[in-house]
């Protein structure tokens, strides 16, 4: 890495060679758009989308040598060269024996839960992602969130706001019994909290737990280099380490890892089920050829093999990292010294609006983080994710649940928008904000019984 101290610009450390051109619209078609869309960001064409910060998941921009590599990719139904190279890499970083590839995360998910969920069990984690969630509940079991007291309160400034809560994971381990847990998960980094990291130490600690007990730890691995580098950035002994050496580090203690690629693989499709427990893998390995494919493509293409090989090479790149980091984080400040509420520190991926502080007077089961959401687009057609009351709230018996954390998501595809792009996003929240006194709750109009957020409809209180 080369950087002179005298320096402080952070810029991309790329350039485009390959330009997609976004469209404009005007606030009066977005009008339209919006309410044909159901007032549900889901439901917009994303040609009529001028910054989509829906998701930062299979959105990446492929480097020349990914995209070299799709031509290269080896098409062979068994024993694909690109799979080879791919579990190679995977090897490298995770240290796992059994790498098992998915089409996706939550493929790897529904393989692995199909086999150790079901009724009865439960599994802890930090903050369990929607699919995630959905997976294990859906294989019969409960999900348990054992998150730390200070990543559930937005405007608290810690480092690794993502951490397990060691003494809340051993109380569910007692309360349910160690029988009844086929696995503990630790999502790195938080993307339901945040997008925060965990730290090495918690990772160890929650290592101990599970090995006082005799339970497994999977790590829900998606975004293992933005976590890395919070490491190397912020906890003592790692400055020095590269970003792939603390990675190994974090893997060494897990027993397994479901991934998705579209993140930190730097790939628009993809994932893998990795595992060290022998017999495991062969139940997995056999679910997968019933529903994803053959062991060695599982569910993909030659050529997506490769390119993930190649993403996670380029992922561990420390002027990557640097540049991922500093600009979400940019993004971040600067909505913050403008007063806008976000959820604080800024995370890896994602810059989360904190909507309870945001909008104070709407109720959360009024759905305040969906009506930001829509107003983001209705101003600057920037679509962005609510991750609150629609996505966590539930109702039980007829009485409304709401989530500890009402939060819009702004997630930053991977080398996708420059700053000029940040620029304007940090523009048109702040309009928001400005305007904020003008905002009008929801009332659902249609859900879902699973993942409802995807598909539902509402309109203005
Ligand atoms: N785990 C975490 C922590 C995730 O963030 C995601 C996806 C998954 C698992 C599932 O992976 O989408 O490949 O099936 N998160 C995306 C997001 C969708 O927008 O945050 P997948």
């Amino acid at each position: 890495m080369i950087r002179d101290s005298y320096i402080k610009t952070v810029i991309e450390p790329f350039k485009i060679k390959t330009v997609e051109p976004i469209k404009f619209t005007n606030e009066e078609d977005r009008k339209h758009i919006l309410s044909e869309a159901g007032y549900n960001t889901f439901l917009i064409d994303a040609e009529n989308v001028l910054i989509d910060l829906l998701t930062d998941s299979g959105t990446s921009a492929m480097s020349s040598k990914q995209w070299a590599g799709l031509l290269d990719g080896d098409e062979s139904y068994a024993g694909s060269r690109s799979f080879f190279r791919m579990e190679a890499m995977v090897r490298k970083i995770t240290g796992l024996t059994h790498i098992i590839p998915t089409h996706q995360g939550r493929a790897a998910e529904k393989i692995l839960f199909s086999i150790i969920g079901g009724e009865g069990k439960v599994v802890p984690n930090n903050t369990h992602f929607d699919t995630t969630r959905a997976n294990v509940e859906f294989s019969g079991a409960l999900a348990v969130d054992c998150l730390n007291e200070d990543g559930k309160h937005p405007e608290v400034i810690a480092d690794f706001k993502g951490n397990m809560d060691i003494a809340k994971l051993e109380a569910t381990i007692q309360k349910y019994g160690a029988d009844n847990i086929p696995a503990v998960l630790i999502t790195v980094t938080n993307n339901s909290g945040g997008g925060q990291p965990v730290s090495m130490e918690n990772i160890r600690q929650t290592r101990a737990v599970c090995d006082k007990y005799g339970l497994k730890l999977i790590m829900d691995s998606c975004r293992f280099a933005e976590n890395a580098y919070f490491i190397k950035l912020r906890e003592p002994g790692y400055a020095d380490k590269t970003p792939l050496e603390i990675a190994q580090e974090m893997f060494s203690y897990a027993d397994g890892s479901t991934m998705s690629a579209k993140k930190d693989g730097l790939v628009n499709i993809g994932g893998w089920l990795a595992l060290n427990d022998d017999d495991l893998a062969v139940l997995c390995r056999n679910l997968l050829i019933v529903t994803e494919g053959f062991p060695t493509y599982g569910g993909l293409a030659g050529r997506d093999l490769e390119a993930i090989a190649q993403g996670l090479e380029e992922i561990l790149d420390e002027d990557y990292l640097h540049y991922r980091i500093k600009s979400t984080e940019y993004l971040g400040r600067k909505l913050n010294e403008q007063g806008v509420p976000i959820l604080m520190p800024p995370g890896g991926h994602a810059i989360y609006l904190d909507a309870r502080r945001f909008l104070p007077e709407i109720p959360q089961e009024q759905f305040p983080a969906q009506s930001i959401t829509c107003a983001l687009y209705l101003d600057g057609g920037i679509r962005a994710v609510e991750i609150g009351s629609v996505m966590f709230g539930r109702k039980e018996n007829g009485v409304f649940i709401a989530p500890d954390l009402e939060l819009v998501r702004l997630a930053i595809p991977r080398r996708v928008y420059t700053q000029s792009h940040i620029d304007y996003v940090i523009e048109v929240v702040k309009h928001v904000h400005d305007r904020r006194n003008e905002l009008k709750g929801l009332r659902l109009t249609y859900e879902a019984p699973m993942l409802r957020h995807f598909t539902a409809r509402f309109e203005y209180l």
